[in-house]
């Protein structure tokens, strides 16, 4: 028996086992969080700031000032404009896209496009205007191509649309495509079979439907999203 068994622990120290079982939890928790594919934590202690600040909800200018010239991720290097988002920060409908096009980079605004134009007339439908609303995208910057933008692209870029989200308060989200959803909620459901489903994020519905884009090539799909948008215009009437 050596001669650190034999006296009184002191205050600051902590037995073998109790920290072979904090070394158990911290494994149990890393595996935990590998498991649903976060693969980075922050670095050092956690914030000992008061609640209130660490959640200080920003305004959407201040959201906009901290992206400044982003070159967070390799989006970047294509894009002529970061498009924010547009329209009424009191919003109770927001729409969230994938990325812009080449119509949105060169004018900085989400969905101006052909889609756009559809998404329009679909708000119009609905009983309001662009202005009523407020319209993002997943990522900022647009994609080479068009193409879907990859995830640790999103990963730069949605912490913004999550400030967003926490600074206009929406009370319905359309997502619109897969993209959106999948990175918006975090799944991998297939849109396919989940547009018309109620979800939750943070407290928020959410409501997935089609891309307007898709609808542009796929004129049958306009009747379901019509019976997405009706769904969200009666919640829009109950609040
Ligand atoms: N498609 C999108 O997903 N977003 C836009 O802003 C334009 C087209």
């Amino acid at each position: 028996m050596d001669c650190f068994a034999l006296r009184a622990r002191n205050d600051n120290e902590i037995t073998m086992s109790e920290l072979e079982k904090i070394v158990q939890d911290l494994k149990q928790t890393l595996q935990y969080h590998q498991q649903r594919g976060i693969e980075f934590l922050p670095k050092g202690r956690p914030s000992m700031k008061p609640e209130k600040d660490a959640k200080k909800i920003k305004t959407l200018e201040e959201i906009r000032a901290e992206i400044g010239d982003c070159t967070r991720c390799r989006l970047c290097k294509g894009r002529t404009h970061i498009v924010f988002g547009v329209g009424n920060p009191n919003a109770k409908l927001m729409f969230v896209g994938e990325g812009p096009g080449r119509d949105e980079d060169m004018q900085g605004e989400p969905f101006v496009g052909r889609a756009g134009q559809l998404l329009n007339k679909i708000i119009e439908a609905m009983g309001m205007k662009r202005s009523d609303v407020f319209i993002n995208n997943i990522v900022m910057c647009r994609p080479p191509e068009n193409r879907a933008p990859q995830p640790d692209e999103a990963e730069k870029c949605i912490p913004f649309l999550h400030q967003r989200i926490a600074f206009i308060k929406p009370k319905v989200i359309v997502c619109l495509g897969s993209v959106a959803f999948q990175f918006l909620l975090k799944t991998e459901k297939k849109i396919s079979q989940s547009r018309g489903e109620w979800f939750d994020y943070e407290g928020i519905k959410v409501m997935p439907t089609y891309h307007p884009a898709f609808l542009l090539r796929n004129p049958d799909a306009k009747k379901p999203v019509w019976e997405d948008m009706k769904k969200v215009m009666e919640v829009l009437k109950s609040v």
